[in-house]
Order: C-alpha cells, then sequence, then structure tokens
C-alpha cells in the first residue's frame, strides 16, 4: 500500500491541470505485481481532458498487465478525491468488487474502500456474458 500511495503522489507532481487546478496522481498495482501511474492530463476543449485513473489504466494495458489488483488516488492536499464516476466504469472493467481503493492526500491514506462500495450493482465484462 504504502508503494501505491508514494507513486501516485509522485505523478500528481506531474499533472497538467491548468484550468481546474486541482492536480491528481493515481497508481494502479496489476495481478503480475507491475506498478502503473498516470495523471490528469487536461485540455484547452475542456471535455477532452483526461482523468488520472484514465491515464493510469492505459499505462497498465499498454505495459502488459490485465487486471487491477488495488489503485491509489492522489488529490490535492486537504482534498478526498473519490474516482469521479466515468472513472468508476472504466476501473470495472479490470477491478473485482474485492480490489482496494486508497484515496490519498498529502502523501497518506485519508479513505479506504472496496471498489464494490464505490461502484454497487455495477455492468461490466460479465455482464455481457
Ligand atoms: N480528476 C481526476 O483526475 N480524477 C478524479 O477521480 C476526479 C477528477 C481530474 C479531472 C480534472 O482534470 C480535475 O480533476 C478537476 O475535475
Amino acid at each position: 500500500m504504502e508503494r501505491l500511495v508514494q507513486a501516485a503522489t509522485a505523478a500528481r507532481e506531474n499533472a497538467y491541470a491548468p484550468y481546474s487546478g486541482f492536480a491528481v496522481g493515481a497508481a494502479i498495482l496489476d495481478e503480475q505485481g507491475g506498478l502503473h501511474i498516470g495523471c490528469n492530463v487536461e485540455n484547452a476543449a475542456y471535455p477532452l481532458g483526461q482523468c488520472a485513473e484514465a491515464t493510469a489504466i492505459g499505462a497498465m494495458i499498454a505495459s502488459g498487465g490485465h487486471a487491477i489488483a488495488a489503485i491509489a488516488v492522489a488529490g490535492p492536499p486537504g482534498t478526498r478525491c473519490t474516482p469521479c464516476g466515468g472513472c468508476r466504469q472504466k476501473i470495472r472493467e479490470f477491478a473485482g468488487a474485492d480490489v482496494p481503493v486508497f484515496i490519498c492526500a498529502d502523501g497518506v491514506v485519508v479513505a479506504e474502500y472496496s471498489f464494490g462500495d464505490l461502484l454497487p450493482e455495477s455492468f461490466g465484462p460479465e455482464t455481457m456474458g
């Protein structure tokens, strides 16, 4: 967990968030023990911005990872930056209900969830049959 928190906190330093000023970092531990990081990447065309979690998921897939074993999200100091609704669905593609989600700020965990608590009764790959 400490490794994930540190990685998410470090990734946050590279966030490109000139419009919101809200820098976010994320780190994913995959099923093989690989670590993948991401940060939010905003755009002058605002809706095209990408969340930190989505960046980290892309890094995991590009590196050959297949499943999320744990994920950490680091928001600005004093915040509790839980994944947005869209990111919950993106995480759902690669994470089961028991996957731990660590929310961090100031380099420490400020909240911890099981992913299933963040997205109950979800639609996922298994639903497709
Ligand atoms: N953001 C994330 O990167 N992850 C989240 O879970 C919540 C929001 C980003 C999107 C945008 O760049 C900024 O934070 C403000 O919404």
